[in-house]
């Protein structure tokens, strides 16, 4: 059975890629969108989702998410990665995609009770609120609630120690964190491994295959560029929220670990930083309640699905 997926995005480059596979994989039914600011204003989050669910023919629900987060604050956009409009060179057409409120969310979970997995690879903002918002305990009828976001021990790349999503709304990071359940949450542990490199943006670009396959080499050429900048000397583009789409249609690609998590969201040096126990021994305190944190990934499979998901026939 196809696994219906609600995806929560920023829909800049890595989550346009991400919404791009959850349309060509046979194995994903996409039931909704939900598009909130991030690395792009909210409204460019809405126009690129709106261009991709066209182009890919695909009629889902299209929420409007948070245009800020929890405590008020303005938004720091990713534009210097994403380029000016969230798709790299790309100024997507205004599409009128018919736009919902945010309570649609509610209304798809009950209306396939037990079968939504929740995505979320934007700041956890949306998802904090539905969670705040969920009446009669709905949110528990989602079976998987997959998270990208945080750094466990390896460097951010927002700050020194802060992974983007977590320090865009770490209130609302450190709250869904906490919420027990089924959590995945996809780190740059495993996304800063997945890279994607030119000969490999070549591989899938050669042939068209896809309406998808043009704006797929752009985007990505644009992300790749903008990563070497930003860190010289790296072996290609990670595509972070990507991977959390694919740890839920192939979990065994990735190894995890159960851990409980912080999120820190005192002002100073540490805004927005990922803490969990990862000393020798810990793993004996290690709960199935505590979210479960990728901490490595099958490179070679990884890049293997990469390539055939991407290079597909769009879906009848
Ligand atoms: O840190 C990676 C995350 O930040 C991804 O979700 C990417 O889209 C950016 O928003
Ligand atoms: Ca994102």
């Amino acid at each position: 059975m196809r696994k219906k997926v609600l995806l929560i995005g920023d829909f800049g480059i890595d989550d346009s890629i991400a919404l791009i596979y959850c349309i060509l994989n046979p194995e994903i039914e996409l039931v909704g969108v939900v598009a909130s600011y991030g690395n792009t204003p909210r409204l460019f989050s809405i126009r690129n989702a709106s261009f991709l669910l066209t182009l890919g023919r695909v009629q889902v629900p299209l929420i409007v998410g948070p245009e800020r987060p929890l405590n008020g604050t303005q938004p720091n956009f990713a534009l210097d990665f994403h380029g000016p409009y969230g798709l790299g060179p790309i100024n997507p057409p205004r599409i009128s995609y018919p736009l919902f409120p945010f309570n649609k969310i509610f209304d798809i979970i009950r209306r396939f009770p037990g079968e939504v997995h929740i995505i979320s690879v934007s700041p956890g903002t949306a998802l904090a609120l539905t969670y705040t918002l969920s009446r009669e305990q709905i949110i528990t009828q989602v079976p998987s609630i997959n998270i990208m976001g945080g750094a466990y021990l390896v460097p951010g790349n927002i700050t020194p120690i802060a992974e983007f999503n977590f320090w865009s709304d770490p209130v609302a990071a450190n709250n869904t964190m906490n919420q027990g359940g089924n959590i995945q949450n996809i780190p740059l542990n495993v996304t800063g491994k997945a890279l994607v490199n030119q000969s490999l943006i070549q591989l899938i670009t050669a042939k068209n295959t896809n309406p998808f396959t043009p704006i797929i080499g752009a985007i990505l050429s644009y992300f790749l560029a903008a990563n070497l900048k930003a860190s010289p000397g790296i072996q290609g583009t990670p595509v972070h929220d990507l991977l959390a789409v694919l740890a839920l249609v192939h979990p065994n690609l990735f190894t995890f670990v159960h851990r409980k998590v912080q999120v820190i969201s005192d002002q100073g040096p540490a805004f927005g930083q990922s803490i969990a126990d990862f000393r020798l021994g810990s793993n004996k305190t290690a709960k199935k309640r505590f979210p479960s944190i990728a901490v490595d990934i099958n490179v070679k499979e990884f890049r293997k699905e990469f390539i055939r998901i991407l290079t597909s026939p769009l879906r009848k």
